[in-house]
Parts: C-alpha cells; sequence; structure tokens
C-alpha cells in the first residue's frame, strides 16, 4: 500500500509549526504517511541571532534559510528557539515541495496564495488533497472567496480548513490548545459509504456545501483514504486537538474576520481603554462576523461553528495576545501607522488584519453596504487615517 506524502507549503512562524506538528505524526503513523515532511521556504538570506547556540559556527555571514534549517533543525528567522524534528526537509523549490504529494498544507500569509497556485498548478498530483491553515479571503471585483475555495479552483482539488484559537509560539512550544478541522469530506473519498468505490471521478460538496461542478479525481485506492480519521491522524497532538466539522466557510470567514476585530482591540487599548471596552468590541465585532456569513454565504454557515475554537475561542485570543492585537496597540501608542509598525517591529512576519480589513471593505462598498458595518469599516478608517479610536463608541449607540 501507499503511503501519503505530505508537503507544507510556507514556513512562517505558523507554517513551522505546523510542519513541526504534523512531522511528529507522520513519524508516529509511518504506516499511513511518508515520515518526511517536505516545507516549502520562500528563501532568503538570515543572519543566525548571536544569542543562538549555532552563531559560533557561522559568525554574522548570512546563510540561506534552508540550509540553516536542515542543518540545525531550527527556523532561526521564523520560529527561533525551537527544535524541529528532522524530518522536517526545508525546500526553496515549490515545485519539487509539491511534487507527488498527496496531501498538501498551505500555511502562507494569504497574500501570496495566488501566486503560490500559479506556480504549482500543473506540478502537483491530480487526487491530491489540501488543508488551507491560511486566516484571510481573496476578493476580485465584487466576489469574495474563502481561501480553500479559490485553492481548490484554482488547482481542481479538493480543500478543507484548519483554523482555532492558535498561537503558534504556544503550540510550538506543546502548550495545550484546541483547534477546528472543516473538511466536507468529498464523497470520492469515503469508500464503502453511498456505493461509491473511488473507482470514478465523482462531483463533490465544494466549500459552500453544493454540489461542485468540478469533477474531483479519487485518491487512487491503493493509498489511504484522505478523509477525517487521516486527517485527525495527521494534525491531532497530545498538546493540540483536533475537532472535525464541516461547515468550511464559517470556520475560514471566523478565522479571516477576526483579524479585523483584532486590530479594533489593539487600538482600544492602545488608547487607554481597557477589557471592558474590548470585550463590547468583540462583541460587536463577533455580529458582523456572523452577518457577514448569514448575508453573504447563507447556503451552509452553521452558528454552532462559532462556538468551535476557531469561532469565540480564536475571536477571544486574537483580541488578547495576537500579533494583529499586539502591534495594532504599538501603533495606537506609538503615533504610528500600522503599516510602519509591520515593517519596523515584525522581522518579516504580516500582519493579516491589514490586508483583511481593505478587501472585506472593497466588497462591501462594492456591493453599498458597507454601514451595515460599522466596526469593520472603522477599523478601516482608522487604518487609513480618518477615524479616529476616541469614536469607536459613536458606532454603539447608531
Ligand atoms: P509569518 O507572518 O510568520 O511569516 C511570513 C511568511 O511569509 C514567511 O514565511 C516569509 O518567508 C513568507 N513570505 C514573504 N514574502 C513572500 C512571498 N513573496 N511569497 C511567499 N511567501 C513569502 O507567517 P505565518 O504566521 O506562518 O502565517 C501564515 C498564516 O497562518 C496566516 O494566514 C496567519 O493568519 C495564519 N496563522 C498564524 C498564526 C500565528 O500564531 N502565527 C496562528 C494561526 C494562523
Ligand atoms: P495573529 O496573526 O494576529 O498573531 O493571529 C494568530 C491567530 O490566528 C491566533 O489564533
Amino acid at each position: 500500500r501507499r503511503k501519503h506524502k505530505v508537503t507544507v507549503v510556507g514556513s512562517g512562524n505558523w507554517g513551522t509549526t505546523v510542519a513541526k506538528l504534523v512531522a511528529e505524526n507522520t513519524k508516529e503513523h509511518s504506516d499511513i504517511f511518508e515520515e518526511d515532511v517536505q516545507m516549502w521556504v520562500y528563501e532568503e538570506n538570515v543572519t543566525i541571532p548571536s544569542d543562538s547556540p549555532h552563531h559560533a559556527a557561522v559568525g554574522d555571514k548570512p546563510q540561506k534559510l534552508t540550509e540553516v534549517i536542515n542543518t540545525y533543525h531550527e527556523n532561526v528567522k521564523y520560529l527561533p528557539k525551537i527544535p524541529l524534528p528532522s524530518n522536517v526537509v526545508a525546500n526553496p523549490s515549490l515545485v519539487d515541495a509539491v511534487k507527488d504529494s498527496s496531501i498538501l498544507i498551505f500555511n502562507l500569509p494569504h497574500e501570496f496564495i495566488g501566486n503560490v497556485c500559479k506556480q504549482i498548478k500543473g506540478h502537483i498530483l491530480p487526487y491530491a488533497r489540501g488543508v488551507s491553515c491560511i486566516k484571510g479571503v481573496t476578493v476580485t471585483e465584487d466576489k469574495v472567496e474563502l481561501i480553500c475555495e479559490y485553492i481548490s479552483e484554482s488547482l481542481g482539488i479538493y480543500c478543507g480548513a484548519l483554523s482555532g484559537a492558535n498561537i503558534a509560539n504556544e503550540i510550538a512550544n506543546e502548550l495545550w490548545c484546541e483547534t477546528t478541522i472543516a473538511y466536507n469530506t468529498p464523497l470520492c473519498d469515503r469508500r464503502g459509504e453511498n456505493g461509491s468505490n473511488g473507482a470514478n471521478g465523482e462531483h463533490h460538496r465544494d466549500a459552500r456545501g453544493q454540489i461542485s461542478k468540478t469533477e474531483l479525481t479519487p485518491v487512487p485506492q491503493d493509498y489511504p483514504p484522505a478523509d477525517h480519521n487521516e486527517l485527525r491522524k495527521l494534525f491531532d497532538r497530545p498538546y493540540f486537538t483536533v475537532s472535525m466539522v464541516s461547515d468550511v466557510v464559517g470556520v475560514s470567514l471566523a478565522g479571516a474576520l477576526k483579524n479585523i476585530v483584532a486590530l479594533a482591540c489593539g487600538f482600544i487599548e492602545g488608547h487607554g481603554w481597557n477589557m471592558t471596552a474590548k470585550t463590547a468590541v468583540m462583541r460587536r465585532g463577533m455580529l458582523e462576523t456572523i452577518q457577514f456569513c448569514q448575508e453573504f454565504f447563507p447556503e451552509t454557515i452553521q452558528e454552532m461553528t462559532f462556538w468551535e475554537s476557531a469561532g469565540w475561542s480564536d475571536m477571544i485570543v486574537s483580541c488578547t495576545s495576537a500579533r494583529n492585537w499586539r502591534y495594532s496597540k504599538m501603533a495606537v501608542e506609538r503615533g504610528v501607522s500600522l503599516y510602519e509598525v509591520e515593517r519596523t517591529e515584525l522581522n518579516g512576519q504580516k500582519l493579516q488584519g491589514i490586508s483583511t480589513t481593505k478587501e472585506v471593505m472593497s466588497f462591501l462598498k462594492a456591493r453599498g453596504v458597507q454601514d451595515k458595518y460599522p466596526l469593520f469599516k472603522a477599523v478601516e478608517g482608522i487604518v487609513d487615517g480618518t477615524f479616529e479610536v476616541k469614536d469607536i463608541p459613536v458606532l454603539f449607540r447608531q
């Protein structure tokens, strides 16, 4: 029997953390997965920090990040001080990293996914299955698309979504948390169910729960299936509890939109207000999130999804301890723009809230419904300097 080969596309703070936990599982379940996990690295030169034990060997001479990862088993730039299993293999070639992989885990800032899909189209297995750990949306003209939907459509494969209250550094340090995986198992992967043996191409349910017009290439019979059971074996760790659901829309949008709310909470706290003000903003942010899902994705949205880790838990953790909150607070405290803080303080990491706010607002404006989302609109105004944080309470009187 063949085994699933796994590739993580992306190697930032969360990308590297997910590669670590997945590689621990491929070792434990080596009957199902090939042990080595490919991790595509956007190649760059890095200087090993002077407080690193690896510094003495090379000094301040710039090194290729992939070579550092493969030599020292540490991503010194995006996940420093966390030992990686030696079966995480950093690969600077995107096409080579995804070659022959039957499970592709997409994990990079959402603004780069378009270019990545363009490069790998035609170079992946037709029966590959995807899981997107990306929190964001893509907006084209007046259409908003989930990232996993975009991946599915541009590559012709099924793609689910993983999202939850997950601070990468905590999980990398094996501090317990939970997460949600939304995977609306394609009919053709449910062998033996509905008379399906997976032998013929079948239609499947797309992210919105509709029977897709795209025919999906079935996972060949000599592989283990790629269903909820296998995905749980790939992602679940003693310190990372996976809950499997089918609401891909709810999981994806909750993960994307909470980044807008996290910016608002950072602004609030930077202004000098505290937890009571932040909970008001979180509540309003969740209302606008649910309203957005119901207005634009009414077919499949399940309100219970907001009680999963991907829902309220992620909203709370993002508004109290994640990067979008931390650095928007810093921007207000220092009186500088969020762009400036991202450029000077994040060492290459990205704040997904900035582009998500822009994308969501451009979609709402194209529909003429931006006034129905006052908090999202205010966040855009604050980012652009046209709305003041002190005026946020006015939104609650409308
Ligand atoms: P990051 O912000 O730590 O790192 C940025 C990454 O982008 C680096 O790997 C960098 O090499 C890469 N990059 C830079 N320019 C690029 C280009 N032109 N093309 C392709 N890649 C390029 O990234 P991250 O934290 O791993 O975030 C990935 C996704 O995971 C995001 O959608 C984020 O919202 C989500 N997420 C992050 C966390 C977290 O705690 N970090 C937790 C849950 C979800
Ligand atoms: P940040 O990108 O703001 O750090 O958010 C991480 C996250 O998604 C927490 O669940």
